[in-house]
């Protein structure tokens, strides 16, 4: 049987990217520290896959098909098409069909209703973190993009349930010795294309971390559903965090590294779940 082996998140600004070169020193070092850190982890975990939560920047779908949750079940996916992207280094990203198929089988057997594709394109958003963690080798990836950024949204009581969902699908899945880690993407803080653009609620964030810290389920839904839109439309992306607490059982958060980093318009956060 597979076995999850560890969760992780990290922020994916886009600017990490595009704008790295217009970065103070001390600012390239800080977040090149935080990413080499989880990559330390990350490989440490020694997983075979990673399944990975990430919202879609409108590169796979747009208004007219925008489905809350949709599972990559290819055996490749497309490297990102964003221009400040050329330099990411693994192309194509190598999928996992049989286990995205099995995520999606047991989803439905348990009345979910994922959507799937054999053919996505990873985005910024994915392929941020998996560019700077720096691993020696990239596992392969089970994408699954989770509509963090248009209305209506799945609540956060549902990520938690998804984030079960996983962990069992991990457990259930018959390849022998398959090492499993998640990875969520996105957050903490941030406002893209809204008035106050550029906005970090550092008091949000600060709450939003303590709060995954001290793993209470019920804490940590009312917490979001009551402060998340208000911090930035960005911050719905906590719902991928959310969805890696819940597969490792809500408990051993532990924050790596959080910081707002105006010149990227985020409150950047860095954390990964320790193995009970
Ligand atoms: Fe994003």
């Amino acid at each position: 049987m597979a076995e999850l082996v560890g969760a992780f998140a990290a922020s994916h600004a886009p600017l990490i990217a595009r704008d790295w070169h217009l970065l103070s020193d001390a600012r390239r070092e800080q977040i090149t520290a935080a990413f080499r850190e989880l990559g330390r982890r990350m490989a440490a975990s020694r997983a075979d896959v990673i399944i990975e939560l990430s919202p879609d920047h409108w590169v796979n779908f747009f208004l007219d098909n925008l489905p809350s949750i949709c599972i990559g079940v290819g055996d490749t996916h497309d490297d990102p098409p964003e221009p400040f992207m050329k330099a990411f280094p693994y192309r194509p990203v190598l999928g996992h069909a049989a286990l995205g198929q099995h995520i999606a089988a047991t989803a439905l057997a348990r009345d979910f209703e994922p959507s799937i594709s054999h053919h996505l394109k990873l985005d910024h958003g994915f392929c941020i973190p998996l560019w700077r963690m720096e691993l020696p080798s990239l596992p392969r990836v089970v994408p699954i993009i989770v509509n963090d950024l248009e209305p209506p949204m799945i609540s956060i009581r549902r990520c938690f349930a998804w984030g079960k969902l996983l962990a069992d699908a991990i457990a259930s899945f018959p390849e022998k010795n398959l090492r499993v880690a998640i990875l969520a993407t996105g957050g903490l803080s941030h406002s893209i294309g809204e008035p106050d653009m550029g906005a970090i609620d550092e008091t949000f964030d600060h709450d939003c971390i303590r709060a995954f810290t001290n793993g209470n389920e019920a804490a940590l839904v009312d917490f979001l559903e009551a402060r998340m839109a208000a911090a930035g439309n960005g911050t719905h992306e906590v719902r991928n965090w959310v969805i890696a607490h819940a597969a490792m059982g809500n408990h051993g958060f532990d924050l790596i590294d959080y910081r707002a980093v105006p010149e990227v318009y985020v409150g950047c956060g860095f954390a990964s779940w320790r193995m009970s």
